[in-house]
């Protein structure tokens, strides 16, 4: 088929979806409860630690998570943390909010998900994305917490589209290749949307929207630069994703974020340890409860 039609076909898939979504025809997953409760403590003046506590002790895979996170390499500490007080003062409010959203992601939206084999690499790779960026941001004075959030989500457009009650519910026409590439050209569109919808700051949606163009941010250029060069490191390591021979240090989020090849290679070392450790906190192979 002509390129040009493909494309118009892609368009007309995406003005459809567009479509559905307006008219609240495509129900967008509602971000995890533990999460929404976390973002309402933060948002309210009169909340204590103690508040934090009480939410994530009601769930003990979450509490057990992160005391694990906690006492895990990622946090090098000489006492270890046997309390989850503790753990709430060791890793502070942002690690703690991305833990939960990564666990009750990981257990509600990943595991719940029919599209199972997808998502478990959608997992694989959203991780080992996050944990990239946390490190990226650490070497490039960026925060670190706002790049692992970005990274764990960067995809998650993609989980939507490949949710069967969506590929059911259009006539594309189209071969599992081409729709292959339409999730490609689609899904950052929807993840920047997706989160818009979960209330998150605007910089957030706006890395997540333009993670495969960086040059085209304009509100969080160097945070969006952080999230592309971080996909790309997963992508040429193959995490969750087929290893791909790619060009990562003259790459256009390399000179946003102006890395220099010494760098690069010293933070991918770091990044694959963190990544390893915290996949033995979130298993790839199966979803725990
Ligand atoms: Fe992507
Ligand atoms: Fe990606």
């Amino acid at each position: 088929m002509h390129p040009d039609s493909i494309l118009q076909k892609q368009k007309r898939l995406w003005s459809e979806i567009e479509n559905r979504l307006k008219h609240g025809k495509i129900e967008f997953p509602l971000m995890p409860f533990v999460a929404l409760r976390l973002m309402e403590i933060a948002q309210d003046p009169d909340s204590s630690a103690q508040d934090l506590q009480k939410v994530i002790i009601a769930d003990q895979v979450i509490a057990s998570r992160v005391l694990r996170i906690a006492n895990s390499p990622l946090f090098p500490c000489r006492e270890p943390v046997v309390s989850l007080q503790h753990a709430i003062i060791r890793l502070g409010y942002r690690n703690i909010f991305n833990m939960v959203l990564a666990s009750s992601l990981y257990t509600n939206i990943v595991g719940a998900n029919s599209y199972s084999n997808k998502s478990h690499q959608l997992w694989e790779h959203s991780l080992g994305c996050a944990m990239m960026c946390r490190v990226i941001a650490a070497t490039v004075n960026e925060d670190a917490e706002e790049a692992f959030t970005i990274g764990l989500l960067h995809d998650f457009g993609k989980l939507l589209l490949y949710q069967e009650t969506i590929i059911q519910s259009y006539n594309f026409g189209e071969t599992p290749e081409e729709f292959e590439d339409f999730v490609k050209a689609y899904h950052s569109v929807l993840g920047g949307i997706l989160t818009q919808s979960w209330n998150l700051p605007s910089r957030v949606s706006e890395a997540i929207r333009f993670h495969h163009d960086p040059e085209k941010a304009v509100e969080a250029k160097r945070m969006t630069a952080i999230v592309c060069f971080g996909n790309l490191l997963c992508h040429y390591h193959g995490i969750g994703v087929e290893p791909e021979n790619i060009e990562i240090h003259g790459s256009a989020s390399a000179k946003i974020l102006g890395m220099q090849s010494f760098k690069v290679d010293a933070l991918l070392e770091v990044a694959l340890e963190a990544f390893k450790i915290t996949s033995e906190i979130f298993p790839m192979n199966k979803v725990q409860n």
